[in-house]
Parts: structure tokens; sequence; C-alpha cells
């Protein structure tokens, strides 16, 4: 188990516990954190009946839906979500995020963009004041393969800093996202208006979308060690 699973676990149980309705379209994100909400939603469903349809925003979040018995959906047939759960690589003091270090993020950013609320899940490693201060691997940014090498000095020239692609660790070559395309993770310096940020990586051909969430947070859960859960809002 990892360091941070009691914490990951007291903060996906009240999420849900507190979030999660009957009858709701529920957006299901990715990563370690997400799989215990998915485990909460599958108990609770056991004993409420709770009729929910899940929006997953990965391969691996279409998997846990199936595998826990949920019934999966797609926004195609609900385009308006009601409560989407996800966890986030690091939390600053106003609630925004860096988020894709596990390889997904922009179905995430569309599922989120689709909820009326967006809770975040995490251990309480992920809490920090600034972006970048407990999170050193950078902004991960989707791009389009063909156009990955000058994405990269682009960003470089605008921005300063180093955007590396990101390698798989099983395979010789690039990661590969859901998508079909690469990421790069843009490592800064410093505090940054990240709003401008935002605005200038996105104005960039190649790019299709970056794993800063501004302003789309309703509430992030923390859990700690000693399974006591902050929550900020
Ligand atoms: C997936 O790429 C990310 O956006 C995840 O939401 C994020 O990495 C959190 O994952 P953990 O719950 O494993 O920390």
């Amino acid at each position: 188990a990892d360091a941070g699973q009691v914490g990951k676990i007291a903060a996906a149980n009240q999420a849900v516990d507190e979030n999660v309705k009957p009858g709701q379209i529920v957006g299901i994100g990715s990563g370690s954190t997400i799989v215990f909400a998915v485990k909460r939603i599958a108990e609770r469903n056991q004993s409420e009946k709770l009729n929910l349809i899940c929006i997953p925003t990965s391969f691996q979040a279409r998997q846990l839906i199936q595998d826990y018995g949920l019934a999966l959906g797609s926004l195609e047939t609900s385009p308006e979500i009601d409560v989407a759960i996800d966890g986030a690589d690091e939390v600053d003091a106003n609630i925004n995020l860096i988020k894709g270090g596990g390889g997904c993020l922009m179905q995430e950013k569309i599922i989120a963009s689709c909820a009326k609320e967006l809770f975040i899940i995490a251990d309480d490693r992920k809490d920090s004041v600034a972006l970048g201060t407990s999170w050193k691997k950078g902004v991960p940014i989707e791009v389009l393969p063909m156009a990955y090498r000058p994405v990269q000095l682009r960003i470089e020239q605008v921005l300063g800093g180093q955007a590396k692609l990101r390698m798989a660790s099983n395979k010789a070559g690039p990661v590969v996202t859901d998508n079909g395309n690469f990421l790069i993770d843009w490592v800064f310096d410093g505090v940054q208006n990240w709003e401008q940020v935002d605005m200038q990586l996105k104005n960039i051909p190649g790019v299709i979308e970056t794993g800063l969430f501004l302003n789309m947070t309703k509430a992030a859960y923390f859990g700690t060690p000693d399974g006591k859960v902050i929550v900020r809002t």
C-alpha cells in the first residue's frame, strides 16, 4: 500500500457520501485515488440502489465503472453531468489544480467542464500553497504528435523553463495518451500567473489541452495519514 492510502480512502469516502445522490450523472476521474471513490459508490449502490449513470474520463475509468458493476454512459447520451469526482497532482490555496501526472487530462477537463460541480479527492501531500511547490514534474500538456517538437521549442521561448517530452518507461518512445497524443511536461520556476500561462499555452498550435484546471473545482477533500479529512472550498 502506498503512503497516502489511508488519506486517499478517507477523502474518497467523504466526498462520495456528501455529494453523490440517487439518480445522478456522475463523472469518474482517473488515477489511484478515484479507485476508492468508485469502490464507495459501488458499496452504496448495493445498499441504496443509487441508479447512477457514470461517465468515464479515461480508459482506466471506463474499466473501473464496468469492473464495479456500475452503469456506463457517455457525453453523447448524457452531456450534462451532475457531479464529477477526480484526483489531482497538486491543489493550491485557491483550489486550482495541476492534473495529468498519470497521463489523463483532456477527457478529465472536458468532463469537469460539463459537470455542475467538480470535487477533488487526494491525500494531503497534494495540498500546496502555490502550484509547483509540491508537484515538481511540471504542467502536463497534451500535444498533437506531429507538432511536439515545435511546441516544445515554442513553450520554452514564450514561457521559459523546460518542456520535456514524456517518455514511456516500458518501451522505447513517448507516452501515448488515451486520445493518441503525446505529453509535454513543462517544468517552470516560481509562481506564475496561471490564467495567462494557460492562455499562452493554448494559443500554441498543436497544443490540445493543458493540465491546469483553473476555477473549476467546487471543493477539495484532503485525507490525512490518520484518516481525518480537510475540505477546502
Ligand atoms: C491523471 O492523469 C491525473 O490527472 C490524476 O487525476 C492525478 O494524476 C491524480 O492521480 P492520483 O490519484 O493517482 O494521485
